[in-house]
């Protein structure tokens, strides 16, 4: 007689990863419609099997108790520092022992390039590199192309058994480990296909067990979905302690790397790098991507200071204003809130009197970034208004500012850091809100602060 107990049939939700034991239409948890997948896992064999996996043996049940605060080591968290600085810097100041690191990012952005880097620069220590996308003769030649010397200490795995590449992590004890991709891995005590919400589910929450009980860090990359979105079940990014995405308009070389959830550090920073023949460049000057460089000043262009995470980067707003030829005037941007520009047009219409209603206006932002911090309004008004009137702004001068309904020109955040940036680059003038220029220090900068309190204001001082 076959022993039918061993296997077990639970439905799944391929939405959230909520289970139940029989089918529904409806989930209960995420309210997603038709979501549900019949999945068979061995579970006698699978509760057996897996606490004798990579361990060898039966797992210590060590007594925890609560614990005063005070009494609670920090030995173990103390970070390690990859010497990716960019990498480093938006972790917190290194990797932590054993974390888990979930990279997501669009196919083709440079994933695999970051941390195939990061084998490089970690050259010293052993890593075991395991990919289920790739073979190894692909990863050698990239390898080729980024590295400057050779990496004896980088093991490849090309392996998307989880419980195999467990055993050999185990063997090898690495300082690093990383799984490019966490949605090719397959748990072999579930029988549904790799990339499914309860293999991720699985595969992830076995990973985390190693990292947290061998004390080694984990690097996932993940994929992202049509959306967005780091394709999977959200439990993922529950599961894991930092979530970065590495992010970049494909037409262009700059990439930012981003940290949208961090246990042991702020969301705030942000890395650039430039991606070149020979594999991701660390940026330390962002805004030198930012500013076109052209010798010859022309009217239309004017420079922001907007803050990505923490960091002040330098943004050339380009504007064209032309009459109108045929019928109703065009608006279009690249890298900027449509509509936010019409509100701007029709601020100047309104409060500076500018007559704009029968010029097309095209607005882009220089180096295809996009742009959501309302302190680059006063930069993309001068370049209107620049354009509009055919007059030069230096370039030297630079504008910090958001614009209300009424024309006034509002304070920003950050203002110290925005000013003491434009001071570093060499800038001569900034234009910023009156109300900025509270509480902020000038005595060791070089850079003359004019403050502008309402768009008329700045109009007749430019113009
Ligand atoms: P890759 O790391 O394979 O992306 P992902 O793992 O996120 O899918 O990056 C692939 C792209 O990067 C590819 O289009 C070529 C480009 N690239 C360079 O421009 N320079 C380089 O040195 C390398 C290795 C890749
Ligand atoms: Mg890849």
């Amino acid at each position: 007689m076959t022993i039918l107990a061993k296997t077990k049939t639970v439905y799944v939700c391929q939405s959230c990863g909520a289970d139940s034991p029989k089918w529904m239409g409806r989930c209960s948890s995420c309210g997603e419609w038709n979501t549900y997948q019949e999945m068979r896992i061995q579970k006698e064999t699978l509760a057996e099997e897996k606490k004798k996996d990579w361990k060898g043996q039966e797992p210590k049940h060590n007594e925890s108790h609560p614990l005063p605060l005070d009494d609670i080591k920090i030995g173990r968290t103390s970070r390690f520092i990859s010497g990716n600085q960019e990498f480093d810097r938006v972790l917190g100041g290194g990797i932590v022992p054993g974390s888990l690191i979930l990279l997501g990012g669009n196919p083709g952005i440079g994933k695999s390039t970051l941390l195939l880097q990061l084998c490089s620069q970690m050259s010293q220590q052993d890593i075991l590199y395991v990919s289920g996308e790739e073979s190894e003769e692909q990863i050698k030649l990239r390898a080729e192309r980024i590295a400057k010397h050779p990496l004896p200490k980088t093991f490849v795995f090309t392996e998307v058994n989880t419980s195999k590449v467990l055993k050999a992590a185990k063997k090898l004890m690495p300082s690093l480990i990383i799984i490019d991709s966490i949605q090719t891995m397959t748990s072999p005590y579930l029988e549904s296909a790799p990339g499914t919400v309860s293999q991720i589910r699985e595969c992830a929450a076995d990973l985390q067990r190693f990292a947290k009980e061998l004390n080694i860090p984990v690097i996932l990359v993940g994929h992202i979905t049509k959306e967005g979105h780091i394709a999977g079940p959200k439990v993922l990014e529950h599961i894991v302690d930092v979530v970065l995405q590495f992010e970049g308009d494909p037409n262009y070389n700059y990439r930012l790397l981003r940290v949208q959830k961090n246990r042991f550090g702020s969301t705030d920073e942000i890395g650039i790098y430039e991606m070149r023949g020979d594999g991701l460049a660390e940026v330390n000057n962002p805004s030198e991507l930012f500013i076109s460089q052209s010798e010859t000043e022309l009217s239309g262009s004017a420079i922001g200071v907007m803050l990505e995470g923490q960091r002040p980067v330098l943004v050339e707003s380009q504007a064209l204003v032309s009459p109108a030829v045929y019928g109703n005037p065009q608006r279009s941007t690249t890298g900027f809130d449509l509509r936010r520009l019409g509100m701007l047009l029709a601020v100047l219409e309104k409060r500076v009197g500018l007559s704009l209603a029968q010029n097309d206006v095209y607005l882009n932002i220089a180096g295809g970034l996009k742009i959501k911090d309302p302190g680059m309004d006063l930069s993309v008004v001068a370049a209107i208004m620049s354009s509009l009137e055919d007059t030069i702004v230096y370039q030297s001068d630079c504008f910090v500012g958001e614009v209300g309904l009424s024309g006034e020109i509002r304070a920003v955040t950050h203002i110290g850091q925005r000013v003491r940036e434009a001071d570093k680059l060499g800038f001569k003038r900034m234009f910023l809100a009156g109300s900025n220029m509270k509480g902020l220090k000038t005595e060791d900068l070089h850079i003359e602060l004019i403050p502008v309190n309402k768009l008329t204001d700045l109009y007749d001082l430019m113009f």
